[in-house]
Formats: C-alpha cells, structure tokens, sequence
C-alpha cells in the first residue's frame, strides 16, 4: 500500500509483516544509488532513515512520467529512446561492471523526469552477477559478434555452463551451422532475443547446466529490450550496447579480458586488422572511451616476461606493415610500370620479387589503408597520445627482433619496421635502430 504523504516523500507501508522487506529495500536503494548515480542522466530517489523501519519505507518522491508513457514523454520534449539508451548503458555497467542489478527494470519501475534524467524506482528484486561471468560475458558476446565459434565454445567453461571435463570441440560446428547459414544478418542487427533463442537451441543439446543469476540476467534486458521495440520497432539492443562491450575489450586490464582482447586480435598466429579496426568504430562510441587505456592491457604484455609469442608476432606484424607502407606506395605506379622492368624494378628494394602477384599487391594496398583508418581513428580520439604504443618500438628494436625480420635479405626489415615507428610516433631520435 502506498500512502502518498507530501509531493517530496513517498511511504510504503505494510502492517502485518514480521519481515524486514522494507529495511531491505531502503539498503538496495542506496546501494543502487552510489553505484550508479555517479552519472548525470540517471536518479535514484534518496532514502529517509528516520521515518524508516521494517514496516514503512520512505523514499524522495520522484516527479516523473513511466516510460511506456511514450505520449506524455514527449510532450515533455524528450525522446522515449533516449532513455531507453540511459537504460541499456546503466543495465550494462549493473550487469558487468559492479555486478549489483536492478532485476525488475518494468516501465513501472522506470520514470522520466521532466530534466530528462531516467528515475530507478523498486528495489524490492534485485540480484549480483559474480565476477568470473562478468569478464566471461563480455568475451562471449565479443566472441558472437566477431564469429569467432572457437573462443565462444571455450567461454562456456567461463561462464559457468559447463564442466571442464565436457569436450566443447563439437559446439563449435553447431554454433556455425547456426550463425553463419540460419542467419543471414550482422549479429548486431538481430534482436537479443533471436540470439538469445538461437543459442539456446544449440546450448540445449549439451550437458549445459546454467547458473540461477542469468535467468534474471535475460529478464532484465528482455524487458529493456521490449521498451526499446515498443518504442521503435527497428531498435537493435545489441547495436546500441556493443559500443560498451567493445570499449571494456579494449581497455579493462582483468587478466581474462587482457588475453581475450590478445587472442582476438592475434587469432591463428595472424594479426586481423579488421578486428581491430571495427572494435575501435565501436568502442569510441562509448562515452567513457579513453583512447590513452584502449590497447594498454595487452601492450603491457608485450614487455612482460610471458609476452615472448606476442613479442615475435608484433615483430612480424611490423614488418609486413612498413612494407605494406613502402611498397603500397610504390605500386600506386606499379600499374604504369612496363612488365619487363617489374621485375627489375623491385628486385632493385629485395633480391626476391616482392610482389610477386596483383592479389598481393591488392592485399598490401588494403593492409596499408586499413593501418591508416586505424591510426586516425586513435589519432582523432581526444586523449590520444602516441606515446602509449612506444612498447611496441621497444620490442621491434629488440636485437632478437632481428632474426625476426622477415625479407631479411636485402628486403625489408625490422630495421625498416623501427625507423618507420620511430617516425610514426614521433619517439625520440636518438633511439638507435
Ligand atoms: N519515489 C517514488 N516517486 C514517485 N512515484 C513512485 C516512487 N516509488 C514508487 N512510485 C510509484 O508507485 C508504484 C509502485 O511502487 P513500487 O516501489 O514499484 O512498488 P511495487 O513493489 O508494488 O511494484 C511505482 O510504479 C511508481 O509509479
Ligand atoms: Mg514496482
């Protein structure tokens, strides 16, 4: 029962409880209230301790209008998707950051204040995802957007579906079968529930044995998910979240993202441009994106003690991109050179051919403007600052990088690769080569 005091305080009461429900829920509030409240856009009304006990709960009254309310909403000149945005940012930090969740996020329980601000109401249902699945969610649903059946097979052990006695190996085909043929979209531009219900038809002929908290987990978001649609019947939940999944990938420092940013990028031993370049499109268009943390946790690798295979990997990769760069820039009139000097004309840089066919030429041409999209990217974002990518000049400059280099014989070399990064990142000249 409600009793509606004054318009600055709003008391629940409930008499014949011998529970403490309402204390409960005071404690919920305020928990809620200093996790997530730090941000300007949402509100989560302040509990008054004095005229509270286990029988009455007596909360700041919220001036607001519900958010399936989309009339009244508007009249108020804002906009419905708006908030619903203020919603899925709030549920993913709930979710994956700190862990503590409104489990019961119903229009009823969600208002619009007139500032536009996004008003949390009813704490009486709230639930925790443990650490671990935190780190191992943001894997998966990485690993789903990138394809990556592989990784998203061995992420059922992280999240807490399976034993790490059970063979993931025939999951994969499975997984496959279902996103790669029965689908013929970018998974971000299905709904959360397709995908959701397309795992879930993979998932279900496994011994898989999910955890309680996920069935509160999907809940949750299937109920933003549906405000979002009511809204605008095109809304993509994960569109407009993976901008946050992809911006913790590149910058949180936990160990198991750290390797599975590394495993990502490096899968198979080859380092995949496209991964790299599409996590940072998304991940600038979070609001926290700091282009100074993005890459940190796995550039810290690459001077550790356990970075050896990323180190030899990073030199390989240097040097197929400053070859990419002199001899993309070369075969820009590579075309307008006659076939019998080709030859000539390139074994003049190698003593083999460098090019030896257009595809490779095309590849290097498209490897050298990936790289360029990649570094204006970074180079655009506000707290950018070359410097942060000296660990890998240092690890090129290594004199084992040598041996490393590739076209070693009068080709390109690390040597190039390190001048070509000196130059790039505008390190000191001193540095020797
Ligand atoms: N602080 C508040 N300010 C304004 N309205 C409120 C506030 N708290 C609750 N309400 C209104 O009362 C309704 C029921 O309160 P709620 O705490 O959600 O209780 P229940 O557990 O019954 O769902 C809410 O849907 C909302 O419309
Ligand atoms: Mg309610």
């Amino acid at each position: 029962m409600l009793l509606h005091l004054s318009m600055s305080l709003l008391v629940e009461s409930f008499k014949s409880s011998t529970t403490c429900r309402f204390l409960q829920e005071g404690k919920n509030a305020k928990r809620f209230k200093k996790l997530y409240a730090d941000k300007e856009d949402i509100l989560v009304p302040d509990v008054f301790w004095d005229y509270t006990s286990a029988k009455v709960l007596t909360i700041d009254w919220v001036d607001g209008v519900k958010l399936n309310e989309q009339e009244a909403i508007e009249r108020q000149g804002l906009n419905v998707l708006d908030l619903v945005n203020t919603g899925i940012q709030c549920s993913l930090r709930q979710l994956l950051e700190y862990g503590y969740f409104h489990a019961d996020p119903h229009p009823g329980n969600l208002l619009a204040t007139p500032e536009g601000k996004l008003a949390f109401l009813d704490f009486g249902m709230m639930s925790e995802t443990p650490e671990e699945a935190r780190y191992a969610i943001i894997g998966h649903v990485v690993h789903l957007v990138n394809r990556d059946y592989e990784a998203m097979a061995q992420d059922y052990y992280a999240l807490d579906f399976l034993s790490r006695d059970v063979d993931v190996s025939p999951i994969v085909p499975a997984l496959r079968n279902f996103f790669d043929d029965a689908l013929d979209y970018t998974v971000s531009e299905l709904n959360f529930k397709t995908i959701v219900d397309g795992l879930g038809n993979v998932l279900y002929q496994y011994p898989f044995n999910v955890p309680a908290y996920y069935a509160l987990i999907l809940r949750s978001l299937t109920v933003l998910e549906g405000l979002a649609l009511y809204a605008d019947p095109n809304f993509k939940v994960l569109a407009a979240s993976y901008p946050y999944f992809a911006k913790r990938l590149l910058t949180d420092p936990n160990p198991y993202l750290r390797d599975a940013l590394i495993e990502l990028l490096f899968k198979d031993g080859k380092f995949r441009w496209n991964r790299l370049e599409n996590l940072l499109v998304q991940g600038r268009k979070d609001r926290d994106f700091s282009a100074k943390e993005a890459l940190q946790p796995a550039l810290k690798v690459l001077l550790s003690p356990d970075g050896e295979v990323l180190r030899n990997l990073v030199i390989k990769e240097a040097v197929r991109v400053s070859e990419a760069f002199t001899l993309g820039t070369i075969s820009d009139t590579y075309q307008y050179v006659p076939v019998f000097l080709r030859t000539l004309v390139l074994n003049g840089i190698a003593k083999e051919p460098l090019l030896t066919s257009e595809t490779e030429r095309q590849s290097m041409i498209e490897l050298r403007d990936q790289v360029i999209r990649i570094w204006r990217l970074l180079q655009s974002s506000n707290d950018f600052d070359p410097s942060i990518l000296l660990p890998i000049l240092q690890v090129v400059q290594q004199p084992e990088a040598r041996k490393l280099g590739g076209r070693v014989v009068g080709g390109i070399t690390q040597r190039l690769a390190a001048r070509f990064l000196l130059q790039v990142l505008g390190a000191p000249t001193t540095a020797s080569t």
